[in-house]
């Protein structure tokens, strides 16, 4: 194992906790996967998927080759084949006569709702497309889309993808430096946003930030944008650059609703997504059309069960992430779901507003994060079952590895015990879920996501890309291509395969650390590389680090992920400050004034997600002979464990140093 090695429960932990819950009889009878799936896609994987695409999705020319892998890593999926994505999503159902079907149940946080059908859908997608057009977007610009959980946003998105213009949507929570360095990387030409969004009770703003990250800046280049498209959502007062500015009320609904869907190829661009990577700079994955959609289609339909004419489904992710991307807008509307769109927080004006939207909406599916199940567990099961949750069939989890109690409690007590729960594996990366159980089929195990997709190969290997036996421990990689590949990260080919393909000689490496059972079924354990997981959410230790050392009184940084019981890791750092400032943070105010304007300014660099829970002021830093920063050892420290083998730090002394200086240093506030 290397020196990050996961910090997730040990598998005996794990397994102490297993019991399985084989599908029930009736669920079996009339679920969607069937035990055949994993034997024909065994037999022949490419069939299977070639098959998938077929049934699935909508094409406008037919596909004849199904990979070309002769680009590898770059795979190829459907090449021949042209389609769009929002004609998949919205058009065909309309032509298919579910324009009446609801697609999306709008409810905003102050309690405001919308129903939208697919019938609405095609009109407001067709009249957003025209308003793009009309401002001189053309197939291939980038648009950056940044915006709460708004039913504009998915109709921004499916708009950019009818005109064969790749989105890149950028989470709200995400500061203006953020947002500008990724305007900035896309060359975006549009900016789609709003005025703010309601979060927690009050109106937050949103524009302001497009207006400082679209700023002139000394030494920067100018900006590639053109133009703000501004959504009207709070009513707030905005600042309004004439000729750049324009509002989508206006825009979109003087448009026609009558738009052509721009055919493109399979391998088309159908956005970029920023995700943190182990370095500073995020790193923009590059997802295409064909492939994306078939594998986002099919795990939708598998995964969930899901049956279009009679269930109501609901994702809680955010569009900002990818979850939003693949299982609010891509996954479920190319399927003709119905779908809950929620705009605010679970505690917003109360803990059970979850639960009340399952009971109002009659919610069959949900699909949530760990993080919002360990916060639903602390709140008290008194609270979901005050409400009418009988509705709920199918439930699922993402985004980090899920803890058995956890998933005991979301079978239990939100899925009446009764509810196969399924724990999904996936990444920004690989587009679509890849290891999970299909409920009907798997007997499903608290805490692990089990096993590979029909038509997926992922494996668990060691140092030596060994395939470990059943019962080791190892990496996580995948083996095979798979349609819903990152094609790429934008700009730079060489960054995707030195990331994901240098590690393992033909195999594509996840940074997940994971170990397989007696019987052979995959337990994820947490990443092995300066990735931290908080709240679902994937931030990097090497980019918070940089945006510390970016402020002046910080000489140096280092971040680790610290064990959390709620939000699985959080980010504590340990800094080393220039000259009076150390003695400043050597007295209680002065050290939480340290703290307060540290964490600002990360807020302000990146986003108050990345905000450091701990900063802990140090004189030394504990490295190797060869200068690298051992994090393993600062994490010890972070969670309050004794420090473990300290024999290859260059200074030994260095770690008496830190944990003694600790007792002077306060634990900053909780948020
Ligand atoms: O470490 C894994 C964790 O989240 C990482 C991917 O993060 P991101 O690209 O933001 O996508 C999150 C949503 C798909 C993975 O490398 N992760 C995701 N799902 C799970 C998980 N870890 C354990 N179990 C999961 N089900």
């Amino acid at each position: 194992m290397p020196e990050n090695e996961p910090t997730a429960p040990s598998l005996e932990n794990l397994l102490h906790e297993t019991r399985a819950f084989p599908p029930s009889a009736a669920f079996a009878a009339q679920a969607n996967a069937q035990p055949s799936m994993y034997e024909d896609a065994k037999a022949d994987r490419l069939g299977f998927w070639a098959d998938q695409a077929r049934e699935l999705v909508s094409w406008e020319r037919p596909f004849t080759q199904t990979l070309d892998w002769s680009g590898a890593p770059v795979a190829k999926w459907f090449a021949d084949g042209t389609l769009n994505a929002a004609y998949n999503a919205v058009d065909r159902h309309v032509e298919a006569g579910h324009g009446d079907r609801v697609a999306i149940h709008f409810e905003g946080e102050p309690g405001d709702t919308r129903t939208v059908t697919y019938a609405d859908l095609q009109r407001e997608v067709s009249r957003a497309a025209n308003a793009l057009a009309a401002l001189g977007v053309t197939k291939g610009d980038r648009v950056v889309i940044y915006l709460p959980m708004l039913v504009e946003s998915v109709v921004a998105m499916l708009a950019c993808a009818r005109i064969g213009a790749p989105h890149s949507v950028v989470f709200g929570g995400f500061s203006a430096d953020a947002l500008r360095s990724r305007i900035a990387d896309a060359e975006a030409k549009v900016v789609v946003t709003a005025d703010g969004g309601y979060r927690r009770g009050a109106p937050s703003a949103l524009k302001p930030a497009v207006d400082a990250a679209l700023a002139p800046k000394d030494g920067e280049p100018a900006t590639t944008v053109e133009h703000v498209l501004v959504v009207r959502r709070t009513e707030q007062d905005v600042e309004w650059t004439e000729g750049r500015d324009v509002w989508w009320h206006e825009a979109v609904a003087a448009a026609d609703d009558v738009h052509e869907p721009v055919w493109v190829d399979a391998e088309h661009p159908l956005f970029i997504l920023y995700t943190s990577g182990t370095t500073g700079k995020p790193k923009g994955i590059l997802h295409t059309t064909g492939g994306y959609l078939t594998q986002c289609a099919s795990t939708h339909k598998n995964v969930f069960d899901l049956k279009a004419e009679s269930d109501v489904y609901w994702c809680t992710a955010d569009i900002g992430w990818v979850t939003g991307h693949s299982y609010v807008v891509y996954g479920p509307l190319t399927n003709g779901a119905t779908q809950v769109l929620y705009e605010g927080t679970p505690d917003t004006p109360h803990r059970g507003r979850w639960w009340e939207l399952v009971e109002k909406y009659q919610v069959s599916i949900l699909y949530t994060a760990p993080t919002a199940i360990r916060t639903c567990m602390k709140w008290g099961e008194d609270i979901p079952a005050g409400f009418d949750l009988s509705s709920l069939r199918v439930l699922g989890s993402v985004g980090e590895p899920i803890n058995p109690e956890a998933w005991m409690w979301y079978r239990r007590v939100v899925g009446g015990d009764t509810t196969p729960v399924v724990d999904t594996w996936w990444q920004t990366e690989t587009g679509a879920i890849m290891i999970s159980p299909l409920p009907g089929v798997t007997a499903t195990k608290p805490g692990s996501a089990q096993v590979a997709l029909p038509g997926i190969a992922a494996d668990v290997v060691d140092d030596e890309a060994h395939s470990v036996p059943d019962g080791g421990g190892g990496y996580l990689v995948l083996s095979e291509p798979w349609p819903a590949m990152l094609r790429g990260i934008w700009g730079d080919l060489q960054r995707f395969k030195d990331t994901y393909w240098s590690r393992f000689e033909g195999l594509y490496f996840a940074g997940d650390g994971a170990k397989k059972d007696e019987d052979g079924d995959i337990w994820l354990l947490g990443r092995v590389d300066d990735v931290m997981n908080v709240s679902g959410h994937r931030l990097s230790t090497t980019e918070i680090e940089s945006a510390l050392v970016s402020h002046d009184i910080v000489a140096e940084a280092a971040v680790v992920g610290a064990a959390d019981e709620t939000t699985g890791q959080a980010v504590v750092a340990f800094v080393i400050l220039r000259g009076e400032h150390a003695e400043r943070a050597g007295t209680p105010d002065g050290a939480a004034q340290v703290q307060e304007e540290l964490r600002s300014h990360v807020a302000k660099e990146i986003g108050p997600i990345a905000k450091p829970r701990r900063i802990l002021v140090v004189a030394e830093l504990p490295k190797t002979r060869s200068g690298k920063i051992m994090r393993r050892l600062l994490r010890d420290v972070a969670e309050n464990r004794a420090v473990g083998d300290a024999t290859t730090l260059a200074d030994s002394s260095v770690m008496d140093l830190i944990s003694a200086g600790l007792a002077t240093n306060k634990p900053g506030s909780e948020d």
